[in-house]
């Protein structure tokens, strides 16, 4: 009988990683977008340096930002000694996501199977292809439709923003003097602007300010729910880039009607994920599965 681990062990180790920090769900579920909408979902995000390549992980939105690489190596570890060279690096980090979201409130999905890991990574596609968020939505929606995503899943993936923090790097250009008028992003309800304010004061671009972080879900940080969508309605949405969703009426009329319907969030946001999960994959002779995740065997 061929070897097969069970989810019951992958579901154990990330319930472990949840019990004893909450933000790991969030991390984990980044990492998984991050290593799929550059240059699909093939582990690649996984990967150290070598002599012949610069990986992701260095890469500007990676660098000092993606987290859990931890917690997949440990996995994949055990999963190696239990049935060698058999689960892929990138199935363990598809499989662990799904398990992580649902640990914290988010739906569950059943992660199709059988991707197998790259033999590379590209630290400047991932410098091209990660969304920043400092581009206009435009930009945003054509990196994902490139990958065959379309404008509902950037608005449904975004509520993946429910959960999680970001530095004052990325959002301190909305407080003070946006776009150079002087002022802050008028499209920044005034509570949370005052908030935002004193934790990232203008002109303290040091290591220890800019590396400060605010919930991305300043209502319920630790919880996957539709609250995202409700802060986008009340303008407390935490990035330029989550924001600029009211302003396209297509993705705005998403936001409200998910802001009402958190099943409907939920069951799309599974959909989606599923859909992100296809992207790019390396099937059949294509990649192999590694032994360790941060290198090709
Ligand atoms: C639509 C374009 C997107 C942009 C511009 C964007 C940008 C960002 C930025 C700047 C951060 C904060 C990073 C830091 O300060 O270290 C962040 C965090 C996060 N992002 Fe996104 N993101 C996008 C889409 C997504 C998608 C599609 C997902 C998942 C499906 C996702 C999941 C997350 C999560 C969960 C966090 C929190 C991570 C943590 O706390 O460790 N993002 N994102």
């Amino acid at each position: 009988m061929a070897c097969k681990p069970s989810i019951h062990f992958i579901r154990y180790n990330v319930w472990q990683a949840v019990r004893n920090e909450t933000r790991i769900a969030a991390s984990l579920l980044r990492m998984h977008f991050h290593d799929c909408i550059v240059n699909g979902c093939d582990g690649s995000v996984l990967l150290d340096d070598t002599d012949t390549f610069e990986g992701e992980k260095n890469s500007f939105p990676n660098r000092n930002s993606v987290r859990g690489y931890e917690v997949i190596d440990k996995i994949k570890a055990e999963v190696e000694r239990a049935c060698p060279l058999t689960v892929s690096c990138v199935d363990i980090l598809a499989l662990a996501t799904s398990e992580a979201v649902s640990l914290v409130g988010g739906p569950y999905w059943r992660v199709p199977l059988g991707r197998r890991d790259g033999k590379t990574a590209s630290q400047k596609a991932a410098n091209e292809q990660i969304p920043s968020p400092f581009e206009p939505l435009e930009n945003i929606t054509a990196k994902f439709t490139s990958k065959g995503l379309d404008l509902k899943d950037v608005v449904v993936l975004s509520g993946a923003h429910t959960i999680g923090f970001a530095k004052c790097f990325a959002f301190q250009h909305r407080l003070f003097n946006f776009k150079g008028t002087g002022k802050p992003d008028p499209t920044i309800h005034s509570s949370l602007l005052e908030n935002l304010q004193s934790m990232c004061p203008e002109g303290d671009d040091s290591t220890t300010h800019s590396n400060k972080l605010a919930p991305l879900d300043s209502v319920t940080y630790d919880k996957f729910d539709h609250m995202y969508y409700s802060n986008l309605m009340n303008n407390t949405g935490l990035l330029e880039s989550d924001q600029v969703l009211m302003k396209n009426p297509m993705a705005a009329s998403m936001v409200n009607y998910y802001s009402v319907y958190r099943y409907r969030f939920y069951d799309d946001f599974a959909a989606s994920m599923v859909k992100l999960g296809y992207v790019g994959v390396l099937t059949g002779q294509d990649g192999e599965i590694r032994a360790k995740c941060g290198s090709v065997n």
